[in-house]
């Protein structure tokens, strides 16, 4: 059963080229961010391009019950009204996160060096995600969590009241983790370090340095240092959020494997730490083009442009590159099975503590799809079948998963037969346009499997 309401299976039907224009919605990390660092400043953020998707709309409801203001304006832009840091109030009742673990990992950060308490819940899939990652550096500031057997929500954060600073080293490559310790040094005095032996997405980085917080980053034989000095007060930012490098993969992988497309993605966000996918589907032999490659607030930002790459071959995917595609690859399965030769992608454990298993929800479908997958706890290979040979004709399960169910609809507009998706509600989280943005670019769908 879905938490997202009565299930609703979805199919994807063999599509003829698709070609056009895909404006994808704002990027997932940064629209969160924008929200929380908004309701940490002091005085009005302005934010336009925010992804209002499900998972970020509760992290808005969250700063609401945490004592900022959130509004939405009928020109699509949004404000927040921030109360600074150190500024939240103990909400009166419990935090639902629904599926994000974003959401949820980086509220229990700027709640845990305040002297009170929070509880926090989520949606099945959130309820079965790892929480101690987050919560054993939390209880260095002096937070205390009591939540399920092995860490899970629900959960509730008792806050430090005299928070210390803190010095840690993730132990797992997590944006998440990093982002979360961060959020929590803002409210302790002097200065705390997050050391991370790989880079991870680094908008919290940039984030902050914009709103006016003393943050650096060294590069170290340790890895990168990150120095944050805590109880700055942060200036309110205008905030235009970039669109979604890992909502684009969608269209751009779906035309790289469907006869005949060619469809342009403007406007999307090239940061190193997030652009991993396009470089690999270049390696793969991917007629994948960057436009107008350009500087935007502070980012390299190009419209990338797919066309249809019969000749793509397997290839092994770097592992030092995962951190910087960590989130697609679901999709960049989907393209090795449409590629010649085995595509081997190890170095990826943490897919399996995403929204789902990622590495088994992917598997089994595609197994059920016709393509044969090895997996070991850390790596997986997919066995590619060449352009258009893959046979569809499966239903598979989404568990919850936003990405799983859009990268097997985009697999059942190549293949041979229809793919059905047994829940497309999660869709919603990350990407409420997804089906007319697909539909206007000529991808065929059916409510109901026929
Ligand atoms: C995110 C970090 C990543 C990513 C998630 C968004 C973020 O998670 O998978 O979708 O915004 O910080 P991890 O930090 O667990 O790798």
């Amino acid at each position: 059963m879905s938490a997202h309401g009565v299930p609703t299976p979805l199919t994807a039907v063999k599509s003829g080229p698709l070609t056009g224009t895909a404006d994808v919605p704002g990027d997932k990390s940064i629209s969160h961010r924008s929200l929380i660092f908004g309701a940490m400043a002091v005085g009005e953020t302005r934010i336009t391009g925010l992804l209002e998707g499900q998972d970020v709309l509760d992290t808005g409801r969250a700063m609401q019950a945490l004592g900022a203001e959130v509004t939405r304006h009928d020109d699509g832009t949004w404000t927040v009204q921030g109360v600074g840091v150190g500024g939240f109030s103990e909400p009166d009742h419990v935090i639902d996160c629904g599926n994000s673990g974003t959401g949820v990992r980086l509220l229990m950060g700027a709640v845990a060096t305040h002297g009170f308490a929070t509880t926090f819940t989520g949606d099945a899939s959130l309820n079965s995600r790892p929480m101690a990652r987050v919560t054993d550096p939390l209880a260095l500031f002096g937070a205390e969590a009591v939540g399920r057997s092995r860490g899970r929500l629900p959960l509730t954060l008792v806050g430090a009241c005299e928070p210390v600073p803190v010095r840690y080293a993730t132990p797992v490559p997590s944006a998440q983790v990093k982002s979360a310790v961060l959020l929590a040094g803002l409210n302790a005095p002097g200065q705390t370090v997050v050391i991370e032996k790989e880079a991870t997405r680094d908008h919290t980085e940039r984030m902050l340095a914009g709103f006016g917080a003393e943050i650096s980053t060294e590069v170290t034989d340790e890895g990168r240092v990150i120095t944050l000095t805590g109880q700055p007060e942060l200036r309110p930012q205008t905030i235009v959020v970039p669109r979604d490098p890992s909502s684009a993969a969608f269209p751009v992988c779906a035309a790289l494997i469907t006869e005949g497309s060619d469809v342009l993605v403007p406007n999307i966000c090239l940061n190193p730490t997030r652009a991993g996918l396009f470089e690999t589907l270049r390696d793969m032999g991917a007629d994948l083009t960057y436009e107008n490659l350009r500087e935007e607030g502070g980012e390299p930002v190009a419209d990338l442009r797919a066309r249809f790459s019969p000749d793509m071959k397997g290839i092994e995917v770097p592992a030092e590159r995962a951190a910087s595609m960590i989130d697609e690859y679901p999709i960049l399965s989907v393209v090795a099975a449409n590629a010649e030769g085995v595509t081997y992608m190890p170095g990826v454990a943490e897919l399996r503590v995403k929204e789902s298993d990622r590495i088994d929800a992917m598997a089994r479908g595609l197994e059920a799809c016709g393509v044969t997958v090895e997996e070991g706890s850390d790596w997986w290979k997919v066995h590619g079948r060449g352009a258009g040979g893959v046979r569809g004709g499966g239903t598979v399960a989404a568990r919850l998963d936003h990405r799983i169910a859009m990268s097997f609809l985009c697999l059942g507009f190549s293949a041979q037969n229809t793919v059905t998706v047994d829940d497309a509600g999660p869709i919603a989280t990350s990407f409420p346009i997804f089906r007319p943005l697909m539909e206007q670019l000529g991808a065929r769908f059916q409510d109901r499997q026929e």
